[in-house]
């Protein structure tokens, strides 16, 4: 398994070209299943979860010529309804194909995610949605084995925001046969990107953006190109870096309008932030402030932050209380912040967190995807070397994360399996 190793201390100063937001990029790969017209993407992120929804969708029998940020798909000749629990184990998004095969095919077996490390993340308003709008759904032999002649148009009230839940339903409604209403809908940036690449497919979408979503269902959806929305937690993970290392970073191809929330806390903990139409830049002078915080949904601060604003945290001056509202066991980088140096206490949902002068490099492990990510910021702002070692999760949702860094001045390097 790969790791990396991080000689901390620099500051960091230059240009980052911020990559295609996974989490809008995962959806609309699997929005290509509701038409078998060709769907064309761009800025489409090279990781390994885009990996992984390509391979499952070639097990349907979809096509794809990928280029270098550029994908398209065509599901013309759908071989297969079913995604195995090989794929769906290693990618809790692969649920993403339940909707739009049930809608265009009448009929979808996924294998249910089980739990993952961050929580236990169930479906059953995935579930509970399909069956508003006529499927029969049956859980069987650890598949969720769903049948629908043709989906009908309904009033779905979700029992809370669910994200992937929302854009699942959005996606089975815009082939239904009448109007659906999507009340409690996520309000992510992501969720605007799938509707827009829906809509250009001809889909009848409003609210988007809204707690209530309406769909006009169609009888046929036809191809579309459509650019991916910038990663809004990518930018947010180095302007967080360049607050724990000090310097000067400018990110490109970025959008400061889906950001809001984590630029209130950064500016808080002492970064100061230009913005433009496309870029970002984040400067930083001295020691960081504790800035506490609560994460909740869109357009509160993302859960996908908690980490790294954690991380920054455990340098700053004073103490932050900081209370992870969204999944229930978000909390696992703390015992290897606290490797590090850091100085965290957890009660319950809330993490205390009380600021540290230096961090000190040690070998620590990566045990999600953003706590990952938590770890080289505290690993570039430690004093000497750390090694990450389980970094496959940070492939799953950064796009050559540590060439980014080494370009401005951090000194990282990816050791592989081969000469480890
Ligand atoms: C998405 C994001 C993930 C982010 C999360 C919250 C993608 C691919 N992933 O995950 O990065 O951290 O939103 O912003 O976009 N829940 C249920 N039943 C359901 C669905 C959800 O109980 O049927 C619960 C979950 O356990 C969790 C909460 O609702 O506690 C929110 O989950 P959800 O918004 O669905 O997260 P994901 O869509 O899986």
């Amino acid at each position: 398994m790969d790791k990396l190793r991080i000689t901390g201390g620099q500051r960091l100063s230059g240009e980052i070209t911020v990559s295609g937001a996974k989490n809008a990029a995962l959806p609309i790969l699997c929005a290509s299943l509701l038409s078998a017209d060709a769907v064309t993407l761009a800025n489409v992120p090279s990781l390994r979860d885009i990996d992984t929804t390509l391979k499952l969708l070639g097990q349907l029998g979809v096509r794809a010529d990928r280029g270098r940020n550029t994908v398209t798909l065509q599901a013309d000749q759908i071989s297969s309804l079913e995604a195995p629990y090989e794929l769906v184990k290693t990618m809790r998004a692969s649920i993403l194909v339940l909707g739009p095969l049930l809608a265009r095919f009448g009929e979808a077996r996924v294998s249910l995610p089980g739990g993952c490390a961050i929580g236990q993340r169930p479906v059953d308003q995935h579930i509970k949605g399909l069956e508003a709008m006529g499927a029969e759904i049956q859980i069987e032999h650890g598949f969720v084995i769903a049948k629908a002649s043709r989906l009908k148009g309904a009033i779905i009230r979700t029992d809370m925001v669910t994200v992937t839940g929302t854009e699942n339903l959005m996606m089975a409604a815009a082939l239904a046969d009448g109007e659906t209403v999507i009340e409690n809908a996520a309000r992510e940036p992501e969720i605007i990107d799938l509707a827009e690449l829906l809509i250009a497919m001809g889909a009848n979408i409003s609210g988007h953006g809204t707690d209530r979503i309406v769909i006009q269902g169609v009888e046929r959806l036809h191809g579309a190109e459509h650019t991916i929305m910038p990663d809004r937690i990518e930018t947010g993970t180095f302007l967080c870096a360049v607050a724990a290392t000090g310097g000067d970073l400018m990110l490109r191809n970025t959008s400061h309008h889906t950001l809001g929330a984590t630029l209130d806390k950064l500016r808080e903990a002492g970064l100061h932030i230009e913005v433009g139409d496309d870029w970002i830049r984040g400067t930083m002078q001295g020691r960081p402030k504790a800035t506490s915080f609560r994460t909740s949904e869109y357009p509160g601060f993302p859960t996908d932050m908690q980490a790294q604003l954690m991380a920054l945290n455990t340098l700053a001056d004073g103490t932050a209380f900081i209370v992870e509202t969204i999944f229930e066991n978000r909390f696992m980088h703390v015992q290897e912040l606290i490797r590090l140096g850091a100085q965290i206490d957890i009660d319950g949902n809330t993490a205390v967190v009380t600021g540290v002068e230096r961090l000190l490099g040690a070998r620590v492990m990566a045990t999600d995807l953003r706590a990952s990510a938590s770890l080289v910021i505290a690993g570039l702002a430690a004093e000497g070397s750390t090694e990450i070692e389980r970094i496959y999760h940070l492939d799953r949702g950064y796009d050559r994360m540590e060439s980014k860094l080494q370009a401005v001045g951090a000194q990282i390097e990816r050791i592989s399996k081969d000469n480890a």
